[in-house]
């Protein structure tokens, strides 16, 4: 994890606090990152770079295995290092890689995001220049939550279903 250092501390996403200046240094370290990608089954690196609302930026790549499954995209790798780091609140991410077009995180790293950071501002960055921005929200607009299972779980706890009761 590094700080921004003398970076203005961001603030909430597409609020002034998210500077240029700001996403030049999370574009520059989601494209460091990438370059410490393992992908040698897909051939597909991806860098990323979180901000926290505390203003520090916890990078992460993805991380293959030939147990495929076994591996990790590089938004989750971020997402786990900085919250092992005590960061749980989060203003923007950026993602890079050697595709032709922007791409998003993919479903799984969305759901993951959208527990620490539902306003979450994403920006996808590639090596020819190209660039998207979308929030959290736009891309998944559904996020499951902890109120969800409240929609089956009756106050305090988990309850059988009435549809299921014996
Ligand atoms: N991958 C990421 O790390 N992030 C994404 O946003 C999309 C996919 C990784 C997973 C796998 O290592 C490779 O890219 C191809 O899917």
């Amino acid at each position: 994890m590094t700080q921004a250092g003398d970076l203005p501390r961001a603030g909430v996403a597409d609020s002034p606090g998210l500077t240029d200046r700001v996403l030049t240094v999370l574009r520059e370290r989601a494209f460091a990152t990438l370059d410490r990608a393992y992908a040698p089954y897909s051939s597909f690196r991806v860098g990323a770079a979180l901000l926290g609302s505390d203003g520090s930026i916890t990078e992460g790549c993805n991380v293959e295995n030939a147990a495929y499954p076994a591996g990790i995209c590089a938004e989750r790798g971020a997402l786990a290092c900085a919250v092992a780091r005590g960061v749980r609140s989060f203003e923007a991410l950026a993602i890079a890689t050697e595709a032709n077009e922007p791409t998003p995180p993919c479903g799984m790293c969305l759901q993951a995001l959208a527990e620490f950071a539902p306003r979450l501002t994403v920006l996808s960055v590639t090596r020819g220049g190209q660039s998207a921005r979308w929030t959290l929200g736009e891309l998944l607009p559904h996020a499951f939550a902890a109120d969800s299972m409240a929609r089956v779980h009756a106050p305090g706890g988990p309850t059988v279903r009435p549809d299921l009761r014996g």
